[in-house]
């Protein structure tokens, strides 16, 4: 009995260790399912500009666009994640640590061709 309780305390260790996962893949994490709101839905797999949908602007098909953020700064990439959003704007506010942003910003620029 003590065994079987050794070994599970090891693997939930092992588990939880510190290099379980690569920088690259927790970035990967982050932006796919960040506070339970995946950046992925809304920006694409790289943070390229998106079509969300469709709507009506006095009678025309308009497009909602999301503008990409693979070529923004880092300076307006933090500042955007960290301001309040405006009521108008659908994207929601996250409470990410600094860290959490650089491995974002870092994630999306791979992605960056240009
Ligand atoms: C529900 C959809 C949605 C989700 C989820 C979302 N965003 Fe956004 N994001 C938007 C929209 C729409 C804009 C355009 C500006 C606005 O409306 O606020 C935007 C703007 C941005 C900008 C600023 C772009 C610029 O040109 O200034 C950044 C940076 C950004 N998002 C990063 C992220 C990251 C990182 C995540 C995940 C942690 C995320 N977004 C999740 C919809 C979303």
């Amino acid at each position: 009995m003590k065994i079987i309780l050794w070994m599970f305390l090891f693997l939930i260790s092992n588990l939880f260790s510190a290099d379980f996962i690569t920088p690259k893949e927790y970035a990967k994490m982050l932006y796919e399912n960040p506070r339970g709101i995946s950046c992925k839905k809304c920006h694409g797999v790289d943070g390229s500009e998106q079509i969300l949908g469709y709507y009506l602007k006095k009678g025309v098909k308009t497009a909602y666009k999301i503008p990409s953020i693979q070529n923004i700064s880092f300076e307006d990439f933090k500042k955007s994640l960290n301001e309040i959003k405006n009521a108008k704007s659908i994207m929601p506010n996250y409470s990410l640590t600094d860290e959490e942003i650089v491995s974002l910003y870092n994630y999306i620029k791979q992605f960056n061709k240009k």
